[in-house]
């Protein structure tokens, strides 16, 4: 009677889940399909508190003392985390989505009763939690590091395809040998666990430049797998198909990654892409033009069409809200205006639509990458704001720069365009941007939003 209760509200919570994914596909209904999956995951952690796997220790003390204290640590974080550090704090819970599984699969290992073999399918799930759990853990940390700034890519290993792959053949190996064992101890364990975390950091050191995006998407793939292994150990449906769901939709948002920076996937698995080549600069003679807040304003005012390109230093800045502003009173004098959004802009997947959403920009007006190119040529004035690698030409003309190859927006297709950034600092893959010394290219500095503010005065004034 227990277990059938237990089936069938595992079942909703699995229906929770997929609904909750599917609204998460589009921003206007991502908050509630969050809702959504998180009530199925309460559900799922309360059911299964309340009726325990039988044979289970009494536990409820340190359940409860860790869902407090975990609790609240997400609680606090979640609650004070900037905006601009949401990949960082993502990157860290996807790592002890991993340790979970590690743990998990580690412990089972340890609480074997001496002599029992590996060899079938329960020791394969549970060698696989280990090694997935593993390197989801070590390598979040180490993207952690990277998008914190704190792991420079100077940080390089000597080939470090090789000392993948060569890492790889001896996690198979050992695992491959573990199954052949008649039982297993701890020493092999420790190795097995050392070896794979070591994997984790060796996998993502060398990836950098602009390359990150691809390895978040694919550690959280990762994750969602190593829950999906946990789940087979316990024979836990919610958790298997949990697991599968974030595993297969990081693996569909991997292979959209890659389709974005135009990267294949097998250099993903095998790492130790990207970061290398040189960084293109600019002739240090070269000058810019800039730009002044009045004449920017009436140029915007008496523009058929204006297309933003908002980029990470949009959320530094904060300046989600007052762009809106700026649109809508332009909007009001008849100018069309649209949004370019690149699918790596910022620093998480779909990280410009978040904020655009967050400031209640009309879904419509927001253009993917190749239908904002098409419409490029027919813009008066494109507002490059905060971006910078993302509309940096070298993508296209330089095959010794480490973003080659990357689609880009061209917005040099425009009649003018205008680049609102603090200086002249480098993007995330640290390179400078000829864009910026181009005919048509007017600089405005200073902080996205305070530019911003001034504009909207200058509309109003002009
Ligand atoms: P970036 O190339 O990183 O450029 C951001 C620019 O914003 C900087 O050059 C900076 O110049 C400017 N900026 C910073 N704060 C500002 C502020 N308060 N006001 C105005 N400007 C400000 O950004 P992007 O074009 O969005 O490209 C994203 C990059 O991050 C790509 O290389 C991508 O591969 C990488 N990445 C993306 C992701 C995902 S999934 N989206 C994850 C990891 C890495 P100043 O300092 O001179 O102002």
């Amino acid at each position: 009677m227990w277990n059938i209760i237990t089936e069938y509200t595992y079942l909703i919570s699995i229906i929770l889940f997929i609904m909750g994914l599917k609204k998460l596909s589009h921003p206007e209904t991502a908050r509630n399909g969050n809702l959504l999956a998180a009530a199925g995951m309460g559900l799922g952690i309360l059911i299964t508190l309340i009726f325990p796997m039988e044979g289970a220790p009494n536990n409820y003390a340190w359940i409860a003392g860790g869902m407090i204290v975990g609790g609240g640590i997400g609680l606090f974080v979640a609650q004070k985390v900037l905006m601009t550090k949401m990949p960082e704090m993502v990157s860290l819970f996807n790592g002890l989505g991993g340790a979970c599984s590690m743990l998990i699969a580690f412990v089972e290992l340890y609480n074997l009763e001496p002599g029992t073999s590996l060899g079938d399918g329960q020791g394969l799930t549970t060698l696989f939690a280990l090694f997935i759990g593993s390197i989801s853990f070590t390598g979040s940390l180490i993207a952690y590091g990277k998008l914190d700034g704190f792991l420079r890519d100077s940080l390089v290993l000597p080939a470090p395809q090789f000392i993948n792959m060569g890492l790889l053949i001896v996690i198979l190996g050992l695992n491959g040998y573990a199954m052949t064992l008649p039982g297993i101890d701890i020493t092999w364990i420790l190795i097995l666990t050392g070896v794979s975390l070591l994997y984790g950091v060796t996998f993502v050191t060398p990836i950098g430049g602009g390359d990150m995006p691809v390895v978040i998407s694919l550690l959280n793939s990762f994750t969602g797998l190593g829950a999906a292994g946990a789940g087979l150990i316990y024979g836990n449906q919610v958790m298997v198909i949990g697991g599968i769901l974030v595993g297969a939709s990081g693996t569909i948002l991997t292979v959209l990654m890659c389709k974005a920076m135009n990267r294949s996937l097998l250099n993903v698995v095998i790492g130790g892409f990207g970061g290398g080549g040189q960084a293109s600069g600019s002739s240090r003679d070269e000058v810019v033009k800039e730009a002044s807040h009045a004449d920017l304003a009436i140029q915007l005012k008496y523009s058929q069409k204006i297309m933003v390109v908002p980029g990470y230093g949009l959320a530094v800045a904060q300046a989600q809200h007052t762009i809106h502003e700026l649109e809508k009173n332009l909007a009001s004098e008849g100018v069309e205006v649209k949004y370019a959004i690149h699918p790596v802009a910022g620093r998480m997947p779909g990280h410009m639509n978040v904020l655009l959403a967050e400031a209640d920009v009309d879904y419509q007006r927001l253009l993917e990458l190749e239908e904002a190119n098409k419409e490029m040529p027919s813009v008066d004035m494109v507002l490059v704001i905060g971006a910078n690698d993302v509309v940096n030409p070298a993508a296209k003309e330089d095959p010794s720069s480490p973003i080659y190859g990357m689609p880009i927006l061209d917005v040099e297709l425009a009649k003018n365009i205008t680049v609102l950034k603090r200086g002249m600092s480098a993007g995330y893959a640290g390179i400078q941007n000829q864009l910026f010394f181009g005919d048509k290219t007017k600089m405005l500095f200073g902080d996205a939003k305070a530019s911003i503010s001034k504009l909207i005065d200058e509309v109003s004034n002009a």
